[in-house]
């Protein structure tokens, strides 16, 4: 049984009279462990692609399977609780609270989740050790440069072990240097058996990972290992 996979998915936005077709009958299938990384020009449906999978918006029509679980039309509070639970998801912009700590941040999803003051700091600390953040784990986003943001909101798509991680351009706001640390990282993440989504933009950073997915007009026009 794959972990995830999207059968005859299309996602179409109506604006006036004109259907855009965001992703256009598209097929795709992970298994547990893989990584693959996700490309294609500007407009063809990556972040889409990314929100369809990660059951943050539902699909205008096919079917989302994740592992044995039909959840093409789970409800706002059902979806909620499955990302929470099974998908991580790092965002091109971090998106991390202002004015409030790493460390806090990072807790966030575990206080959903409904997890114990103690445990929620523990496992926190031990997410932000892991990216490198342990001694910056008082300090909030605007006191972190660019790079140890994005490695706060790492640790936090990770702290509940989600089954799956994505990723939307994660070195997209980067300079190089914090990029390639970036990259590092994913490849890190990969290596301890995370599986992986990803887009990017950069060739560098698509090299990391095992498989790779071109899209076009809201199809895959290739999808190979690499
Ligand atoms: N909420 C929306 N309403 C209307 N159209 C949308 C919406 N979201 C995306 N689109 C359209 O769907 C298509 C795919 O957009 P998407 O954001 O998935 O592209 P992308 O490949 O991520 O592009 P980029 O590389 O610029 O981030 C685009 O034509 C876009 O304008
Ligand atoms: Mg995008």
């Amino acid at each position: 049984m794959p972990l995830l996979k999207l059968s005859n998915v299309s996602q179409h936005y109506q604006i006036g009279d004109i259907t855009i077709k965001a992703l256009d009958n598209l097929s795709f299938t992970i298994e547990e462990g893989e990584f693959v990384a996700v490309m294609g020009p500007s407009g063809s449906g990556k972040s889409t692609f990314l929100q369809v999978a990660s059951m943050l918006a539902e699909p205008s029509s096919g079917s989302i399977m994740l592992k044995d679980k039909d959840v093409t039309h789970y409800d706002e509070k059902d979806r909620a609780h499955l990302r929470n639970k099974e998908i991580g998801f790092v965002f091109q912009q971090f998106n991390l609270l202002a004015k409030t700590s790493a460390l806090e941040n990072v807790a966030l999803p575990l206080l959903y989740a409904g997890d114990s003051r103690t445990s929620r700091y523990q496992k926190a600390k031990e997410m932000l050790g892991k990216v490198n953040l342990s001694d910056r784990i008082h300090n909030a986003p605007n006191q972190l440069s660019g790079g140890q943001q994005q490695r706060v909101a790492i640790a936090r798509a990770l702290v509940n072990n989600p089954s799956i991680l994505f990723a939307d351009e994660p070195t997209g706001n980067l300079d190089s240097k914090s990029g390639a640390d970036i990259k590092d990282l994913f490849k890190k993440l990969h290596q301890e058996g995370k599986t992986i989504i990803m887009v990017t933009h950069e060739k560098y950073i698509s090299k990391i990972a095992k498989r790779l997915i071109t899209l076009k007009d809201g199809r895959i026009v290739s999808d190979r290992k690499t």
